[in-house]
């Protein structure tokens, strides 16, 4: 019997303790916005980037350490685009990860300064020689990171989602590759770089990450549909009430359902070549498909 659970709790503790050692603390005025992103990045995710990352690195001999730093660098990221993605001027939520958002707990100023930073926080990890001793590898993980979380990626898809998306599931598609794909696909580059993978096991291992990023947008808004606020620890309910066009939305329950089953048989499909070394990842499918919060 695998425990998956498990494994992705032993990876967020990892993870939480390696960033909690990572990020910067201050004295002086600057501990406002030290502890500002504190908050933002400690609190309870899910930290399934981690996870996969972390799982990635394993299948393919990638030392730990560079990888749980390139996962350090994965969750700044996510932390930052999160807490801009709940500021008054985006998506106007006041909890996240089931505690206050961060302008909520501090103020609007503080929240786009703490984002900022831990954008920052994330190259300057990447950065550091003890990512990688290869320069060379080290600039890799910083360009792939870098695509993966500007215009080309997940705040391209912000600005689509801001603008609002309208009776267009290809725009739809779309909107999710830049916002929620790109970075969970970076979960996966990452490792791969850092392991110099051959090129035949990366196209199988992204074809993997698109199929599951995907999965993981159309469960979200499936929650934003019918999910339990207090489980999730956010709001649900929005894009419906902000007139946004996402899975559910266009598609209805249960055709999201249906498309839901295609992506989990296509993406196990994705790791047959991986055999036995990608029980968990396969198990993770289900786990995702499955999750409740
Ligand atoms: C939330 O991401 C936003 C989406 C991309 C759907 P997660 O659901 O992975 O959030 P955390 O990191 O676990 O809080
Ligand atoms: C945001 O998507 C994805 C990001 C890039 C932050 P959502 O706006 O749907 O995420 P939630 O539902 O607030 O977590
Ligand atoms: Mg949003
Ligand atoms: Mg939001
Ligand atoms: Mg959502």
């Amino acid at each position: 019997m695998i425990d998956l659970a498990r494994r992705i709790a032993e990876a967020a503790d990892l993870v939480t303790v390696a960033l909690d050692e990572l990020l910067p603390r201050a004295d002086g005025p600057e501990s406002r916005l030290t502890e500002a992103m504190r908050y933002a990045a400690l609190g309870p995710g899910k930290r399934l980037r981690t996870y996969f990352a972390l799982e990635t690195g394993r299948m393919f001999d990638a030392p730990e350490r560079s990888v749980l730093r390139a996962a350090c660098a994965l969750e700044c990221i996510q932390a930052y685009s999160l807490v801009h993605d709940d500021l008054p001027c985006m998506d106007d939520d006041d909890m996240r990860r089931g505690m206050p958002t961060v302008h909520r707990a501090y103020d609007e100023a503080t929240a786009v300064l703490a984002g900022d930073a831990l954008q920052a926080a994330a190259f300057e990890i990447l950065a550091h020689p003890d990512t990688h001793p290869d320069g060379a590898v080290r600039a890799e993980l910083v360009a792939r990171l870098a695509i993966a979380s500007g215009a080309r990626g997940m705040v391209g898809g912000q600005m689509i989602d801001i603008l609002g998306v309208r009776d267009d599931l290809g725009g739809v598609a779309r909107m999710q590759r830049l916002k929620t794909g790109a970075l969970i696909a970076c979960a996966f580059e990452l490792p791969l770089a850092v392991s110099r993978a051959q090129d035949a096991h990366r196209h199988a291992m992204l074809g993997f990450a698109h199929d599951l990023g995907l999965a993981y947008q159309i469960v979200d808004d499936l929650l934003d549909a019918e999910g339990d606020p207090d489980a999730l620890g956010k709001a649900v309910g929005k894009d419906a009430a902000a007139g946004k066009a996402n899975f559910v939305t266009l598609l209805g329950v249960e055709a999201a359902r249906e498309r839901l089953e295609v992506l989990r048989r296509q993406a196990k499909d994705h790791l047959e070549p991986f055999g036995e070394a990608a029980e968990f990842l396969r198990a993770s499918v289900d786990f995702v498909l499955e999750r409740r919060h």
